[in-house]
């Protein structure tokens, strides 16, 4: 068990030792600490001096990790080993954007070399066609519309770059995106688009995910009402899928279908064909760009000694907090309204893959916490809605800032507002203020942690860095904690349940024998006395 761990232990004494001390007396023993407690890779540079930590807890964390066998994952994952145990899968998102002939992975997993850029070739062949007004609809239009159906992974990644990039989209195309299975999501998705325009993008790892197929149906029953022939859908429907043979029996045709793999788990999937939305917005070229970052960030995290290691000091203080302060969250603030969907985004990212309580081992979790919950909203607009808490509320959220230093849309003083903002906040968080007196209610206690993330600007390539970033944070939380961050069985039990109990909300159909809560809320749905 990790609590066992001398190394666990030795930072527990460490943790006694600190807990009392404030980053104010950080700072004034330490007046350096600032220009020294920063890391930089991948152009994403990283201010972590504002946490409640000395050399001494870094050197801790980082023997933490060695002992928990972190530079062994690490090699096993990007080798192509099967550190998915209980999938019986490899893990290899990191061979979806190593260059041409440079995947580690190749000789074991020949999947994650060149097909992988066979498959990038094809979709820069077709965003390219559509881009350009040659990809014509059944009644000879271009397409202008591009509408991708998918859930969690299949979803998620693409809105969140779709809105990250935007700057760099073309304009001329129209992009939606629908995900849940309530029908208010179709409807208004596609409510003002002409079906001759429009292109449905069914993105589904499985193509077996019930609110994504619910999706795929009525939009092919949308597009046959407008243009009344089955023709059609072989010009308005492509797909994203591992799954050949449920595509077919969709009725798309597999030549206009991009393929992945198995070992490219949903959340982690974005830089796969399940972006080929976000490579028609902002052309083949761009996406490369954000495949770059992408490596950037995995070379790094490779290779660089873990003390200066992004992911890994970012997943170690998660650790810190989560372990130690009995922080039960991180909130993520990005000071940009493009990255409006990444706090969402990371939801899935972080909370499917650490949410778990049994060990690679099978032993249930009993001594110590994993995952934190993320979550987060823009700044500005946090700042006036939940930033309160952050700052006087007796929780203890340790932040992420995220803030670049040139606006893609520079606006009189616009931009050194934003970051005005970021600055002080962070400081605000560490510093705090005493009351006046006789004011209590004015104290900001401070000693509230946070990491400051700056880049140049919100680039394609920065955006692979920062995903990244946060892949290989989890990634290293998921080592300490012994879990496996692959698999997602939390998910299967509600799914399971709604299918059982779909035939019974049919008008006719007896009201099924179970707990009275679910027996008393059918019948209401129903509209049956009690
Ligand atoms: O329900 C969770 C999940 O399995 C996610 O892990 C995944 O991203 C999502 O469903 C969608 O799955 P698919 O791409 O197979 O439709």
């Amino acid at each position: 068990m990790l609590t066992d761990r001398p190394s666990y232990k030795a930072l527990q004494a460490h943790y006694q030792q600190i807990q009392q001390r404030h980053l104010r007396d950080f700072f004034e023993k330490d007046p350096a600490r600032g220009e020294r407690m920063n890391a930089e890779a991948a152009g994403l540079y990283l201010d972590y001096s504002k946490n409640r930590i000395t050399e001494e807890t870094l050197r801790l964390l980082s023997a933490l990790a060695e002992d928990c066998g972190l530079r062994d994952r690490i090699d096993a994952m990007f080798q192509g080993k099967k550190i998915n145990v209980t999938e019986n899968r490899a893990v290899l998102h990191t061979s979806l954007r190593a260059p041409r002939g440079q995947s580690l992975a190749a000789a074991t997993v020949p999947d994650a070399g060149e097909p992988v850029h066979q498959v990038l070739d094809h979709m820069a062949k077709f965003a390219n066609r559509l881009r350009a007004g040659q990809w014509l609809g059944h009644t000879g239009k271009p397409i202008r519309n591009i509408v991708n159906i998918g859930i969690g992974g299949s979803d998620l990644g693409p809105v969140m770059a779709y809105e990250a990039l935007r700057h760099y989209s073309d304009r001329k195309l129209t992009f939606r995106f629908v995900s849940n299975v309530d029908g208010t999501d179709f409807t208004e998705a596609t409510l003002d688009l002409a079906a001759e325009e429009t292109l449905f993008i069914v993105a589904s790892k499985t193509f077996t995910t019930l609110e994504t197929l619910a999706n795929a149906e009525s939009a092919r029953q949308w597009t046959l009402d407008a243009l009344g022939s089955p023709a059609a859908v072989a010009k308005h429907f492509v797909a994203v899928s591992t799954a050949a043979e449920e595509v077919a029996a969709f009725g798309i045709d597999t030549a206009n279908m991009f393929g992945f793999w198995d070992w490219v788990g949903g959340r982690y999937s974005m830089d796969s064909a399940i972006g080929l939305s976000t490579m028609i917005a902002i052309g083949p070229d761009r996406f490369g760009e954000m495949l770059g970052g992408f490596h950037a960030m995995d070379e790094h995290f490779r290779t660089a000694p873990f003390e200066r290691n992004l992911p890994v000091l970012m997943g170690l203080l998660t650790v810190w907090y989560n372990n130690f302060f009995g922080a039960q969250t991180v909130a993520v603030l990005p000071y940009d309204q493009y990255l409006k969907r990444f706090p969402a985004y990371l939801q899935q990212l972080t909370m499917e893959s650490t949410g778990k309580s049994v060990t690679l081992d099978g032993e249930p979790i009993a001594t110590y916490q994993t995952g934190p919950i993320f979550w987060g909203e823009p700044g500005t607009n946090g700042q006036h809605s939940f930033y309160q808490l952050l700052h006087q509320g007796t929780k203890l959220v340790p932040c992420d800032f995220i803030g670049f230093r040139h606006s893609l849309n520079p606006l009189g003083r616009h931009h050194d507002l934003l970051m005005a903002n970021v600055f002080a906040q962070s400081k605000a968080l560490a510093f705090g203020q005493a009351a006046p007196a006789g004011e209590p209610y004015r104290n900001f206690e401070g000693n509230r942690p946070s990491n400051t993330i700056l880049a140049e600007r919100l680039t394609p390539a920065i955006l692979g860095a920062l995903v990244a970033l946060y892949e290989h944070s989890v990634f290293t939380q998921g080592v300490v904690w012994n879990i496996n961050p692959f698999d997602q069985f939390g998910v299967q039990l509600g799914k399971v349940l709604a299918q059982e109990i779909l035939p019974s909300l049919a008008r006719n159909a007896p009201v099924p024998a179970d707990d009275s809560s679910t027996v008393a809320l059918l019948r209401r749905y129903r509209g049956l006395s009690a």
